[in-house]
């Protein structure tokens, strides 16, 4: 009984996709190779994973409006990471212990089990006791139609732990058995609790893997853990930390303790719009991570926001990044290989002189593209480089490179009458002789990438079609550039712009 209801809201939900979508593709202010939904609103990455040949993103997804509000599960299939197609949401409210009006289908992950494609996600309902958080599970044959465990819940908060901030588990399969990782909050603390199974049905609680101490907010959204090279990684997006909106921790691990051995948190990405980070193995063994380019903070959720709701959607992914170690122990994280195949256009200079003169730089149209280059430190002896983005029309998105402070800084208070913030991070300079820089900007976001992938800053800028120009310039002294190249880059939908 209780499927056939999900079913008619998803057929529900799909009606009202065919009517707006048509609208919404035309949207000026839609991304041309970033993952972002058909219409209405997306948030998290969730279940993402590589199964019978295709990569799987699912979302959390309100087809209904560009706003936040009962979460449906989005889903969408590809080949490459960059071309996808849509496909029926697989998960919508429908039962007492996910019908929640402002809950209903909340963060998780899947795994194939015994063939069948597994979704584990929270639950979110009120019992008359407040809002209550489960993990729920649903299976696939076909990776398309989900069907809900009768048995569902199958795990409820464990004592101790507040029921209303007990959410998004990420499961895997480590030696036959599964593991889980769930955010949680006690006595006003983020942790990160770790259960096992042997069938996804019956769960046991094993540890806290790691908690904050007061320094790390009062609950840890979305957790992540996985191994690279036989180091242990834990990822979270931590509620109430301040800037802190994606970290990481890395250390020993052994399965029979639980427990993460160093507990010192650093960035994922030092920029305004990176959160609830989810990765996944390629079947090439890439740890891939996803991001959602946003943040709660930044995001009045019960409002209008920001441009894109005029157009009937709002929300999309950071580009997919490849995980791995640098040298000195940070991890970095590498925009995927494969969108090197859209790069068109290409233009590139050996080497490039700045000076305190604006020198005009070309890549792509100016709006969706590729751009990169080292600077080279040794033959450099300027105090700040600076680059003007998506600029035109009085407004720009200002990128200081502060080589007297040592700071590095994403300014889109001017970008487009709408954005605020400054994003800042300290740079890697310590024995460099050159620092490596590589920029990806699209329709409404900048991406920008050094330190060895090290040092990211994601931002959303809403700029507009006349914002095209690219300056760079130097600060008390003059910068050479190398190997400079730039690419415009294809766009990966149907895009036919409105009036
Ligand atoms: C993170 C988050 C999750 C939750 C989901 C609800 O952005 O708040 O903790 O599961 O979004 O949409």
């Amino acid at each position: 009984m209780s499927n056939e209801l999900m079913t008619s809201k998803i057929s529900r939900a799909l009606e009202e996709t065919a009517r707006t979508k048509n609208h919404v593709s035309k949207g000026r202010m839609r991304q041309c190779y970033h993952f972002m939904p058909e219409t209405g609103w997306m948030n998290d990455p969730n279940g993402l994973i590589f199964y019978k040949g295709e990569y799987h993103f699912f979302f959390q997804f309100n087809p209904y409006a560009p706003f936040w509000g009962s979460m449906y599960w989005g889903h969408a299939v590809s080949r490459d990471l960059l071309h996808w197609t849509y496909l029926p949401p697989a998960l919508a409210p429908s039962e007492s212990y996910d019908d929640h009006p402002d809950g209903g289908c909340f963060s998780g992950s899947a795994v194939v089990y015994e063939g069948k494609l597994w979704l584990i996600y929270t639950s979110v309902s009120d019992q008359g006791k407040g809002i209550r958080q489960t993990q729920s599970i649903a299976y696939s044959e076909d990776g398309v139609h989900f069907l809900k465990y009768e048995g569902n819940p199958v795990l409820e908060a464990p004592e101790g732990i507040n029921p209303s901030e007990f959410r998004d588990p990420k499961v895997w399969n480590h030696d036959g058995t599964f593991y889980m990782v769930t955010g949680a909050s006690q006595n006003g603390r983020g942790k990160a609790l770790l259960f096992s199974s042997e069938n996804l049905k019956e769960w046991k609680w094993i540890n806290e893997i790691a908690a904050s101490r007061g320094e790390l907010g009062s609950m840890w959204e979305c957790p992540d853990f996985y191994s690279i090279g036989g180091r242990h990684v834990l990822t979270f997006s931590p509620v109430g930390a301040g800037d802190h909106t994606s970290v990481y921790m890395t250390g020993a691990f052994d399965y029979k303790t639980g427990k993460l051995e160093s507990q010192t948190a650093r960035e994922m990405d030092w920029g305004l719009d990176y959160y609830a980070p989810q990765s996944f193995l390629a079947p090439d063994g890439r740890r891939i991570v996803v991001g959602w380019a946003n943040e709660w903070q930044w995001m009045p959720k019960w409002k209008d926001w920001g441009p894109t709701f005029k157009e009937g959607w709002c929300g999309f992914f950071n580009l997919p990044r490849e995980v791995g170690f640098w040298e000195d122990g940070s991890l970095q994280f590498k925009p995927i290989r494969e969108l090197e195949s859209l790069r068109k256009d290409a233009c590139a200079f050996r080497q490039i002189s700045v000076s305190e003169d604006r020198t005009r730089l070309r890549a792509g149209d100016g709006i969706s593209y590729e751009m990169k280059f080292l600077i080279d430190l040794e033959h450099s002896d300027g105090d700040v480089l600076e680059l003007e983005l998506r600029a035109g029309n009085g407004r720009k998105t200002v990128c200081r490179f502060d080589f007297l402070r040592n700071e590095l800084s994403v300014n889109r208070n001017h970008a487009d009458g709408w954005s605020r913030g400054i994003s800042r991070s300290v740079m890697k300079l310590h024995n460099q002789t050159q620092m490596d820089v590589d920029i990806f900007s699209d329709r409404c976001s900048i991406e920008i990438f050094t330190d060895h992938y090290t040092n990211n800053h994601s931002n959303n800028v809403f700029a507009g079609e006349d914002q095209r120009d690219i300056f760079i310039r130097a600060e008390g002294g003059s910068f050479v550039i190398r190997n400079f190249e730039s690419y415009g880059m294809q766009s990966c939908f149907d895009q036919t712009l409105g009036e």
